[in-house]
C-alpha cells in the first residue's frame, strides 16, 4: 500500500496516486499529496535535514538524485547596509542544474519512474526544463521540453546538451503550456508538469526542512520568494506546516512573495485588483512570467495563513538588484531571483517587514543561465 494519496486542493476529494491525474475529476483544481500513514514508508533521517521527512516514495532509496539540496546559507552585509535589516540568502543556484527546480524534479521523476514511465513532456521558462532534462538523462528517460521561443539561449542550450527534444513555441509563456498539453494529448504521453504534478512540491518542501536544520527554532521571521506558479513558495509552506505539526518549530515565519509589474496575476488577486492576461508585458523575470497560475488560490491561502504580504517590482528595480548583488556581494543571480531582493527592499520601505526582522531569501537561479544584463 502506498503511503500517500492525491487530495484536491479545493474540495478535498481524494484519489489513488497516478502519473496522469493532474487535476481533480470533480472540480478541476490542482492536487496535493496527503500522507495516509508514515509507517508504510521507511522514514529515516535524510541527508538534507537529519530528521525524517515524509516523501511519496515506497523507499527513500528510490530517490533519483544528482545531489540536489544542502545549499549554503550566507549573510549579506552590503545588502544589509542598503536595506537596513539582517538578511540571509540560501544559494539555490548551486543545485546541480543551476536552480531550485532540481529539488522538485528529483522527487517528481523518482515517483514517475516508480510507475514505470519512461517518456515525459514538460513546459518551462527554461530552468524546470533544464532540470527535468538532466534527471531524465541520468535515469534513461526521454524528455520533450516546450519553451517559449524567447527563452534565454543558455537555458535552451543546456536543455539540448542533456539530450532532450526541444520544442520552441512563439508567443507567451502560457502559449508554451498550451502547446505542451496538446502534444501530451496527441501522443498519449505523461505530462510531467512542475506546476501541476503534486509530486514536485514534495521536493521543494525540503528547502524548509533544510532551513530548519540550519536555524533550528530560530528560523528568520520573514521569508521572501519570487513567485510564478508558486512551487517553491508552496513547498516552503508545506515543509513549515510539517515542521509545526511535528512540534519541531514553535512558530511559522511570514511568507512573502514578489511578482513583477509586467505579470502580476497572484499579486492582483490577493489585493482584489482587476488584472487579466491581456495586460501581460515583456519582462526579464522569465520565471515569474506566468499569466494563469493553476495554484493561485493555494498561494493566496498560504499568504493569508502565514500572515505574509506581497509586492511587485519594475524591470528597472529588478535589473538594478541583479547588478547590485553581483557587484556588491559576488552573487550572480538571474533576473527572476533578483526580483525577490527588489521586493524585499520595497516590503521594508512600506513597513510590511520590520527593520528588526531577520529575512531569508532564496537565490533561485544562476545569472550564468540567462541573458547578460545590459
Ligand atoms: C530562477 C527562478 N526563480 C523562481 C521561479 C518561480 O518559480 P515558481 O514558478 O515555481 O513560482 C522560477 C520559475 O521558473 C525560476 O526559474
Ligand atoms: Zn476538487
Amino acid at each position: 500500500m502506498s503511503n500517500h494519496k492525491f487530495q484536491c486542493s479545493s474540495c478535498s476529494s481524494s484519489y489513488e496516486p497516478s502519473p496522469t491525474l493532474l487535476e481533480c475529476d470533480r472540480c478541476g483544481s490542482p492536487l496535493n499529496i496527503s500522507y495516509v500513514t508514515q509507517l508504510g514508508s521507511d522514514l529515516h533521517p535524510t541527508r538534507w535535514s537529519g530528521h525524517p521527512i515524509p516523501l511519496p516514495l515506497d523507499h527513500q532509496k528510490d530517490l533519483i538524485t544528482l545531489g540536489e539540496g544542502n545549499t549554503p546559507v550566507v549573510q549579506l552585509n552590503n545588502v544589509k547596509n542598503r536595506i537596513g535589516a539582517e538578511i540571509y540568502v540560501k544559494q539555490e543556484y548551486m543545485n546541480p542544474t543551476g536552480s531550485f527546480k532540481d529539488r522538485g524534479t528529483s522527487v517528481m521523476i523518482s515517483a514517475l519512474k516508480s510507475f514505470g514511465i519512461n517518456e515525459l513532456v514538460e513546459d518551462s521558462s527554461g530552468n524546470a526544463g533544464a532540470s527535468l532534462s538532466a534527471y531524465a538523462a541520468m535515469s534513461n528517460m526521454k524528455a520533450h521540453i516546450f519553451v517559449p521561443e524567447s527563452a534565454p539561449a543558455p537555458k535552451i542550450g543546456q536543455i539540448q546538451v542533456y539530450g532532450a527534444t526541444i520544442h520552441k513555441i512563439p508567443g507567451s509563456r502560457d502559449a508554451t503550456t498550451e502547446a505542451a498539453k496538446a502534444f501530451v494529448r496527441n501522443n498519449n504521453l505523461v505530462y510531467a508538469s512542475h506546476n501541476l504534478s503534486p509530486f514536485f512540491i514534495e521536493g521543494t518542501k525540503i528547502f524548509a526542512h533544510e532551513v530548519f536544520r540550519e536555524f533550528g527554532d530560530h528560523i528568520p521571521e520573514d521569508i521572501v520568494i519570487p513567485v510564478g506558479n508558486g512551487s517553491l513558495y508552496l513547498g516552503m509552506w508545506k515543509g513549515l506546516c510539517e515542521l509545526k505539526e511535528s512540534n519541531q518549530i514553535s512558530r511559522i515565519p511570514r511568507l512573502h512573495f514578489v511578482q513583477t509589474e509586467a505579470v502580476k496575476p497572484i499579486y492582483s488577486a490577493a489585493n482584489n485588483v482587476a488584472w487579466d492576461t491581456s495586460m501581460i508585458r515583456e519582462t526579464r523575470s522569465g520565471g515569474t512570467a506566468v499569466g494563469s497560475p493553476p495554484r493561485q488560490d493555494q498561494v493566496i491561502d498560504a499568504l493569508i495563513r502565514s500572515k505574509g504580504s506581497c509586492t511587485t517590482v519594475t524591470e528597472k528595480e529588478l535589473i538594478d538588484w541583479q547588478k547590485f548583488l553581483a557587484s556588491k556581494e559576488g552573487i550572480y543571480a538571474e533576473p527572476t531571483s533578483a526580483t525577490a531582493l527588489a521586493g524585499t527592499e520595497k516590503l521594508i520601505r512600506s513597513g510590511e517587514i520590520g527593520k528588526n526582522s531577520r529575512i531569508l531569501v532564496p537565490i533561485t537561479g544562476s545569472g550564468l543561465k540567462d541573458d547578460q544584463p545590459n
